[in-house]
C-alpha cells in the first residue's frame, strides 16, 4: 500500500462465511459453510475508481456489503479512513455509513414506492444536514436532480411513474444527497436495456470526475472496467486472484483467470468469447472449494503446488499482485501463451484454443 495515498475504505485478510442449508443437506464435508470471501485486501484511495469483477456467486455483494459494514466480517479488518469499523455498532456505525452509499442493481426495490422523488430526496438530505429546510433545501434538491439530469418535475412522481435507467438516477441522487466519501456501485446497469446501461455508465463517470468520490464499482464484465476503473480486482470463488491498475491488467495479465475471463468477454472471436463454463472442468461449488488455489481444477497451468497450497500474493510489476504459484518471469519453457502477451485485446489474434487445454 502506496503510504502517500489517502485511504478511503479498506478491507484488511477479511473472510466472510454463511452457514448453509444445502451443505446440511448434502452432508458437505464443510459443515454447510460457504466461504463466501476468503481472506481479502483491497482498498480504494480518495478520488480512484476501483473495478472488482468476477463470475456470478464469486463473492463481489459480500465483500461490498463487509466494506460498507453491512455486515460483520468473519474475520479480518475494515477501515474507513484509517479508523477500524469492523465491530462498531449502533449510532456510531450509522455515522459512518452515511458517508458511504450503495448504488444497487434493482433500482426499484432500493427505492421507496410510496415515497415521490421529493421525499426520497428530503429524507436523504436532512439526514445529512438536519437543519436545511426551505428554499435552501428546494436548491439542493433541484441541484441534485440537475447533475443526475432529471427534470424537476420529477419531484412529485413515485418510482413506478419512472423508467428504469430513471429509477436508477433517482436512487444515485439520493446517494449523492449525503455528500458521500465513498459510493459502492454494484451491477449498478445490469438490470437496465442497452440505452439506459450507456446513459447511467455516462452518468457515473461524470459523477466520479466531478465529485471525485471513491468508487468501487462491482461489475461482471471486463469491458466495464476497463472503461470506468482505474485500478482492477479480479475475483475467484471467494478470493482476490489478481489487483492492479486497469491498464496494466490489460497489457499484461497475470492470472490464467484473468486471461480466461477476457478471452471470453472482449476477443472478436465468438468461439472465444463463450462463457468460462468453457474452460476445462466445472465450475467449482463454493461450499466444498477445491485444495489449494481455487481455480487449480481449471487451469491448464496446474502443477503440484497449486492443489496443496493457498497462493499468497506476490507483487509482479508496480502495483500489481497476482495470487498464483506459476513463475511468470522463470521459466519461460512452459510459460503459458498470452499470459505476459497483450495479444489478448480483440483487435489481435488470441491464442488457439488447444493451447489452452489441461496437459
Ligand atoms: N446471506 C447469505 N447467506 C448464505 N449464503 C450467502 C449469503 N450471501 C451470499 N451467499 C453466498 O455467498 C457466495 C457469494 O455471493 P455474492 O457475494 O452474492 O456473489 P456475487 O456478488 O459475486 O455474485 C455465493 O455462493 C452465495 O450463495
Ligand atoms: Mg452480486
Amino acid at each position: 500500500m502506496n503510504d502517500t495515498l489517502e485511504i478511503i475504505s479498506e478491507a484488511v485478510e477479511v473472510s466472510k462465511s454463511y452457514s448453509s442449508r444445502l451443505g446440511f443437506q448434502t452432508g458437505s464435508t464443510k459443515k454447510g459453510l460457504v466461504q463466501a470471501v476468503d481472506r481479502a485486501s483491497l482498498y480504494i484511495a480518495a478520488g480512484e475508481s476501483v473495478g472488482l469483477v468476477g463470475e456470478s456467486g464469486c463473492g463481489k455483494s459480500t465483500l461490498g456489503r463487509l466494506l460498507l459494514r453491512l455486515e460483520t466480517p468473519t474475520d479480518g479488518d475494515i477501515l474507513f479512513q484509517g479508523e477500524d469499523i469492523t465491530r462498531i455498532k449502533g449510532r456510531r456505525l450509522r455515522r459512518k455509513r452515511r458517508q458511504m452509499q450503495m448504488i444497487f442493481q434493482d433500482p426499484a426495490s432500493s427505492l421507496n414506492p410510496r415515497f415521490t422523488v421529493e421525499n426520497t430526496l428530503t429524507e436523504a438530505i436532512t439526514a445529512h444536514k438536519k437543519n436545511l429546510r426551505g428554499r435552501a433545501l428546494k436548491a439542493h434538491i433541484a441541484a441534485l436532480l440537475n447533475m443526475v439530469g432529471l427534470p424537476v418535475s420529477s419531484l412529485d412522481r413515485n418510482p413506478h411513474q419512472f423508467s428504469g435507467g430513471e429509477k436508477q438516477r433517482i436512487a444515485i441522487a439520493r446517494s449523492l444527497a449525503v455528500e458521500p466519501k465513498f459510493i459502492i456501485a454494484d451491477e449498478p446497469v445490469t438490470a437496465l436495456d442497452l440505452a439506459s446501461q450507456e446513459q447511467i455508465l455516462s452518468l457515473l463517470e461524470s459523477v466520479q470526475r466531478e465529485l471525485k468520490v471513491a468508487f468501487l464499482f462491482i461489475v461482471h464484465d471486463m469491458k466495464t472496467v476497463r472503461r470506468m476503473c482505474n485500478r482492477t480486482a479480479v475475483m475467484y470463488l471467494g478470493r482476490i486472484v489478481e489487483c492492479a491498475p486497469t491498464d496494466l491488467l490489460f497489457k499484461t495479465p497475470k492470472h490464467p483467470y484473468t486471461n480466461a475471463l477476457m478471452l471470453s468477454q472482449l476477443s472478436k472471436n465468438p468461439d472465444l468469447r463463450e462463457n468460462l463454463h468453457l474452460l476445462p472442468g466445472e465450475p467449482p461449488s463454493p461450499l466444498d472449494p477445491p485444495t489449494g488455489c481455487h481455480f487449480h481444477p481449471r487451469c491448464p497451468y496446474t502443477d503440484m503446488r497449486c492443489k496443496t497450497l493457498v497462493p499468497q500474493p506476490r507483487p509482479v510489476g508496480e502495483n500489481h499482485w497476482v495470487r498464483c504459484h506459476y513463475d511468470f518471469e522463470g521459466n519461460q519453457k512452459s510459460a503459458p501463451k498470452g499470459i505476459d502477451a497483450p495479444d489478448l485485446v480483440p483487435e489481435k489474434k488470441p491464442p488457439k484454443r488447444s493451447k489452452l487445454k489441461k496437459k
